[in-house]
C-alpha cells in the first residue's frame, strides 16, 4: 500500500541487533576514553549547516520551511549542531570537552549499497585540548572502536588539508570549490576551476600531491612537490605517528595519504578517513579531523578535532568480516500446561525477569510440542514447563533447548539454575 521512502530502510530485529551491536561497540570505547555522550536536535535551522559545511553537503540538504515559515534542515551530520551546542552552552565546562553522539543523519544523496538518504553516525569531538595530543586521542579512539567491533580490514588514510589550504592561493570560497573537486578525484572539475582562477599551473602539482600515499617516507615527496613548502604540516603528521605508536597502535593499521581532502568544508588540519577492504564502492566506514567552527559561530579560538563513522557500513562490514555471531536468544521461554497452569507461570517468569533473566511466556495458548517448535525459533536455551504435577511439589521442568535434556527444578532456585548453566 504503502512505499518506504527512496533511500531509507527498516531494520528488523536482526539488522537492529547488528546495529546496536556496533553502536555499543563505540559506546563501549568512547566511554573508556571518558567521552560523555550529549544529544542535539535531528533538525536546525538551515543556516546551521549552510554556513560552513561546503558545497558537497548543502547540495544535498533535506531542507524545508516549517509551518512557521522557518528554514530549517535535518541534520547531515553531527558536528555543526555539537559546536553550536558548545559555543551556546558547553563552553562553560572545564576543557577538553570530550563529547559523543550517535543517531540518525540524513542526506539527498542517490542511493546505493552503503549510501542511503537516512543513515547512522557515531561521532565523538574533543574541543579545547591541545593539537597533536587530541588529534591522536580521536584517531585511537576511531580505530580502537574497529578494534572493539572486531574488524580487521580498516585502515585509516590521514592527510593534512591545512597544507593544502596554504598551498592554495585562493579566497576560502574559491579554495572550497578547488578542495571539493580534489576530494571527488574529478580531474575535469578541478582543471575547469583552476583554468576559472587562472591558475592552470596548479594542476599538474596537485594531481601529483593527491597520489601520494604510503608510510612517513611520502612526506618527504609532498613536501618536494610543494616546492618545499608545508614543511610545519608534514612534522606534525610525523609526531603523530609517534603518539599512535604510544597508543599501541600498529603502523599497519594506517598510512599517510595526501589525497585525503574530505567532502566537509570545515577541516583546517589533520584529516583523516577509515576504509574497509572488505566493503565495495562505499568502502568509506568513516572520516574525520581537525576543524575550525567554534569561530564560525560566535566562539573563542578553540583546538576542535573528532570524527564519525557510519553505522551501516561498519554493520556491512562486520558482516563481511564474519564478526558478527548470531543474535542473542532468550534465555528461557515459560509454557503453561493446560491454560489453569498459567497465573503460575506467570509469576515464575516475573521472577526469571526479575532476576535479570531474558524471558517469555507462551501467549498463544499453543499446546506443549508447537511451544517447544516456538521456543528453538526464537532460541530460547531453556524452555521451563509448569505442569500440575510438578508444581504440586514446587517444581518445574527445566529442558535445555540444545541437548534436550530435561528434569525437574525446584521454583525457589529455578533463576539460578538458569543463569549458571
Ligand atoms: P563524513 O565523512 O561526511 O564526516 O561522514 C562520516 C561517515 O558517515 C562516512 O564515512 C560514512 O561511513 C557515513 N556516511 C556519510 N554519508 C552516508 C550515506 N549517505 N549513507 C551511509 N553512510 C554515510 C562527517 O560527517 C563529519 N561530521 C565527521 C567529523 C566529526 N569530523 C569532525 N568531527
Amino acid at each position: 500500500m504503502f512505499e518506504r521512502p527512496r533511500g531509507t530502510n527498516d531494520w528488523g530485529p536482526e539488522d537492529m541487533a547488528k546495529r546496536r551491536f556496533v553502536e555499543s561497540a563505540f559506546v563501549r570505547t568512547a566511554d573508556a576514553f571518558g567521552f560523555r555522550e550529549i544529544q542535539t536536535p535531528i533538525f536546525e535551522s538551515l543556516d546551521l549547516f549552510a554556513a560552513k559545511s561546503g558545497p558537497g553537503v548543502v547540495e544535498e540538504l533535506y531542507a524545508f520551511k516549517d509551518k512557521g515559515g522557518r528554514d530549517v534542515a535535518l541534520r547531515p551530520e553531527f558536528t555543526a549542531s555539537i559546536l553550536r551546542f558548545y559555543v551556546a552552552e558547553l563552553r562553560s565546562l572545564p576543557k577538553p570537552v570530550k563529547v559523543y553522539c550517535y543517531g540518525p543523519a540524513f542526506r539527498y544523496e542517490e542511493p546505493q549499497k552503503g549510501r542511503y538518504r537516512e543513515f547512522g553516525q557515531v561521532d565523538a569531538e574533543i574541543i579545547g585540548g591541545a593539537t597533536l595530543a587530541s588529534d591522536a586521542e580521536a584517531l585511537a579512539l576511531a580505530i580502537g572502536t574497529m578494534r572493539a567491533i572486531g574488524l580487521k580490514k580498516v585502515r585509516a588514510r590521514i592527510g593534512h588539508i591545512g597544507m593544502l589550504r596554504a598551498y592554495l592561493p585562493f579566497a576560502p570560497a574559491d579554495q572550497a570549490k578547488v578542495l571539493h573537486a580534489l576530494d571527488k578525484k574529478n580531474v575535469a572539475m578541478l582543471d575547469d576551476e583552476l583554468a576559472r582562477l587562472q591558475r592552470p599551473d596548479l594542476a599538474e602539482p596537485l594531481k601529483r600531491l593527491i597520489a601520494l600515499h604510503g608510510d612517513a617516507a611520502i612526506l618527504g615527496q609532498a613536501q618536494e612537490v610543494l616546492g618545499g613548502k608545508g614543511g610545519e604540516a608534514f612534522d606534525y603528521l610525523r609526531a603523530l605517528a609517534k603518539q599512535l605508536e604510544a597508543y599501541g597502535t600498529p603502523s599497519s593499521d594506517y598510512e599517510f595519504d595526501m589525497g585525503v581532502v574530505r567532502g566537509l568544508d570545515y577541516y583546517t588540519g589533520m584529516v583523516f578517513e577509515l576504509d574497509s577492504a572488505s566493503l565495495g564502492a562505499e568502502k568509506q566506514v568513516g572520516g574525520g579531523g581537525a576543524y575550525t567552527l567554534a569561530e564560525v559561530f560566535g566562539g573563542e579560538p578553540v583546538f576542535q578535532t573528532g570524527f564519525a563513522l557510519g553505522v551501516d557500513r561498519l554493520v556491512m562490514s562486520a558482516e563481511a568480516e564474519g564478526v558478527l555471531g548470531p543474535s542473542r536468544g532468550i534465555d528461557a521461554y515459560v509454557v503453561p500446561i493446560g491454560e489453569a497452569m498459567r497465573p503460575r507461570a506467570v509469576e515464575i517468569l516475573t521472577t526469571l525477569r526479575a532476576a535479570g533473566l531474558r524471558a517469555d511466556i507462551d501467549l498463544v495458548g499453543r499446546g506443549p510440542s508447537k511451544n517447544l517448535d516456538y521456543a528453538n525459533a526464537v532460541r530460547a536455551r531453556y524452555a521451563v514447563l509448569v505442569g500440575e504435577r510438578e508444581l504440586k511439589a514446587e517444581k518445574v521442568s527445566l529442558r535445555n533447548m540444545a541437548s534436550g535434556e530435561q528434569r525437574e527444578v525446584p521454583v525457589g532456585i529455578l533463576a539460578e539454575e538458569i543463569r549458571r548453566a
